[in-house]
């Protein structure tokens, strides 16, 4: 485990070296990897960093207003309205590496705009150690930010947080003080719901992705899980009233990771279990079924595309 403390100096110093007085921006993605890379940086060059954090539509309840909250001491923050451009994109894609690619390329497009924008030589990035490992493992296409780089001629790439394990970054954020929402943060992926909605992305889906996510995260706070999610997998019948209705089926994750490579579904109660049932097809009358999926990783992913 690094020092913190000292971690955050030598970070802070080592930022203002290399970026002197250019400017650089960073993609802020509400987790808790760019926040700090975001807080280190601002820490370092102060309105030089332009944190620009697009909202794609595909995040989770509550979250723009949360970033636009925990960041608003940095004045120089962009916030981009990009929600029905990411929905055209993704408009009759149904294969989930073709949907990473499409929201990759968007993002990249809608961040290349705003680097260019605001004059920076200098790229932030949040990537981790594991991410540098699961990259070169070429296990999954992670969006990140990968790819911009080619598209504009920055100066360098700056990644504060590269050597540190997911627990470190939870530490040195919390010793920089930020919010326990952002410290204690569940990962989210890089293409947020659209992984957890299987086949075509719709804004219908993703409004029930969203509302359900809130409420297991809401009712398994106290389980701890590495993450737990609700996924939309397609539509069956129920019933509602007198009527036969063809609702969405909802399936829900929670699992125990340390790094999120294999994964444990965890054993929950029955009576959480009929709770979050009954708030989700409560709040969403679109619902018909709720699933609690008990598949370990392997031979399952965690998400779900
Ligand atoms: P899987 O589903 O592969 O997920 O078992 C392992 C971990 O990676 C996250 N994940 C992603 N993160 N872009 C990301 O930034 C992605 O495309 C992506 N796919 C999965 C997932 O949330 C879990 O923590």
């Amino acid at each position: 485990m690094v020092d913190a403390e000292q971690f955050i100096e030598d970070a802070v110093e080592e930022l203002r070296e290399e970026i002197g007085d250019a400017n650089a921006v960073i993609a802020l993605s509400g987790g808790v990897d760019s926040s700090v890379a975001a807080a280190l940086a601002y820490e370092a060059i102060g309105d030089q960093l332009i944190p620009v954090y697009v909202d794609t539509g595909l995040m989770r309840k509550g979250e723009t207003d949360q970033i636009r909250e925990t960041f608003a001491y940095m004045e120089s923050l962009r916030i981009v309205e990009a929600q029905d451009r990411f929905l055209d994109a993704l408009s009759g894609v149904t294969d989930p590496e073709e949907k990473r690619h499409a929201i990759g390329e968007q993002f990249i497009r809608e961040f290349e705009r705003e680097a260019r924008e605001s004059d920076a030589d200098y790229l932030v990035q949040g990537t981790i150690y594991p991410d540098r490992i699961e990259s070169e493992g070429n296990i999954k296409s992670h969006h990140n930010v990968g790819g911009l780089p080619e598209r504009v001629d920055f100066e360098g790439i700056v990644e504060p947080v590269r050597d540190l394990y997911k627990d470190e970054v939870r530490d040195v954020a919390r010793t920089l003080g930020l919010e326990a929402i952002v410290a204690e943060r569940m990962p989210f992926p890089g293409p947020g719901l659209a992984v957890r909605i299987v086949g075509e992305i719709t804004s219908e889906k993703l409004t029930v992705a969203r509302e359900a996510t809130a409420v297991v995260e809401d009712e398994l706070e106290s389980y701890e899980p590495w993450q737990a999610f609700a996924a939309v997998l397609g539509k069956a019948t129920g019933v509602k009233g007198d009527n036969r209705v063809h609702g969405y089926v909802v399936a829900v994750r929670s699992v125990e990771s340390r790094d999120g490579m294999t994964a444990r579904a965890q054993e929950l109660d029955w009576e959480t279990l009929q709770r979050i049932q009954s708030r989700i097809t409560g709040t969403l009358p679109n619902v018909s079924r709720v699933l609690y999926d008990v598949t370990h990783k392997p031979p399952a992913t965690i998400e779900y595309e």
